[in-house]
């Protein structure tokens, strides 16, 4: 076993300590969960670009919804792909925001070069600030996070919602959700992979201060799970019915399968309903690139569990102080134990640092 190298990364004026090997070395690499931070480059704008299930399935809901309507396109990428591919569609105008400057004159250059200037406006706001001069009939987004929600789709559809669209927009997509599984990842060693230390740097940098990153899974992730798995946010948007809340609490229940005997932390991923007569995109089991299963850790070296055990999961979601991205805590109750639940909590950017036995391993303290 190769071990684990201290190398060293600069946050502002001090040098971190990290711990880190190259992907190949390590069965599950560790990488920072990302599409919740400013921090997208060509590498990641070029994965979105793939012919996989995130991009069939956005294409087909769009072939479905857009012809001769108003489309709004909230986050559009460096490629503007929802709003070219609307516009090819036959929408009669595309509002395409992006947050990013660089990455919106990136978009208007993609508008450009697909002909299109004419159908598709490129505005260069946060979706939140924006202004349209009229309400778009579809609101087509891919703001989906590795949990459902980090990304501030709730706080962003529901304003687009409120201010940006008609009383019966078509939402693509109309449902997101994020599952949990157990997983025992005892024995397994645990390294950040030194190819995501870039992004972990610009991450620190871009929050100002490091804290305890969420973690990403790479690896054969979906061989993982060693409990049945449930969903514990599901976030509909559609204009029949209430907007999802910002804040809010789901308990589920897994069961542990043969031949667990051993958690150590849970993993979350994203499904993505993009259309409602469309096949869902399952993140963890479908031909996707676009994201990667969260691991929270929750014991070092896991709390034994038996095959047919429950494990009461509640998850808990609360907006940050940013408005827009959400903080989370897990707590799990350990079977035949009257411990208190083993518990992780996952701030959007607060100062919490080495709060965990796996963030002091990761990155330590000199
Ligand atoms: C996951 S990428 C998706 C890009 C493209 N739509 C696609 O699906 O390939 C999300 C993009 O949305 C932008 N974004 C996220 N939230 C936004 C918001 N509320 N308003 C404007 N842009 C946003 C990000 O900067 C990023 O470029």
């Amino acid at each position: 076993m190769t071990a684990a190298r201290t190398v060293s990364i600069a946050i502002g004026d001090h040098e971190l300590a990290v711990r880190a090997l190259p992907a190949r070395d390590l069965p599950f690499p560790l990488f920072p969960s990302m599409g919740e931070y400013p921090v997208y480059d060509d590498l990641v704008y070029d994965g979105f670009d793939r012919p996989d299930d995130r991009l069939r399935a956005y294409r087909d809901a769009i072939d479905d919804a857009a012809r001769g309507k108003t489309v709004l396109d909230v986050g559009t990428g460096r490629d503007a792909l929802w709003a070219v591919h609307a516009a090819r569609a036959g929408a009669r105008h595309v509002f395409a925001v992006e947050q990013q400057p660089e990455v919106a004159d990136r978009a208007r250059q993609a508008v450009a070069a697909a002909g299109l200037t004419n159908r598709i406006t490129v505005l260069e706001e946060l979706s939140t600030e924006v202004v349209l001069p009229e309400p778009a009939q579809v609101c087509i987004s891919e703001i989906v996070g590795n949990i459902a929600s980090a990304e501030g789709a709730i706080a962003a559809l529901g304003d687009a919602r409120n201010r940006l669209c008609t009383p019966d927009c078509a939402w693509i997509p109309f449902r997101i959700q994020t599952w949990a599984a157990a997983v025992d990842l005892s024995g397994r060693r645990a390294a950040l992979a030194t190819e995501s230390l870039p992004y972990v740097k610009q991450i620190f940098n871009a929050v100002g201060h490091p804290f305890d990153l969420r973690l990403c899974l790479g690896g054969p992730a979906e061989t993982l799970p060693v409990s049945s798995a449930a969903a514990v946010e599901s976030i509909v948007f559609d204009h029949r019915r209430d907007p999802p809340a910002p804040d809010a609490t789901s308990t589920v229940e897994l069961t542990v399968e043969a031949p667990a005997s051993r958690v150590t932390g849970l993993m979350l991923w994203p499904r993505v309903a993009v259309a409602p007569q469309r096949p869902e995109i399952d993140t963890l089991t479908g031909n996707t690139r676009g994201w990667a299963p969260i691991y929270a850790p929750l014991s070092p070296g896991g709390f034994p569990v038996r095959p047919g055990d429950t494990l009461t999961v509640t998850f808990e979601r609360t907006t940050s102080n940013d408005g827009l991205h959400p903080d989370y805590r897990l707590s799990v109750t350990r079977p035949g134990t009257t411990t208190e639940p083993a518990t992780w909590t996952s701030p959007h950017h607060s100062e919490d640092f080495r709060t965990t036995p796996l963030h002091r391993d990761l990155f330590p303290a000199s």
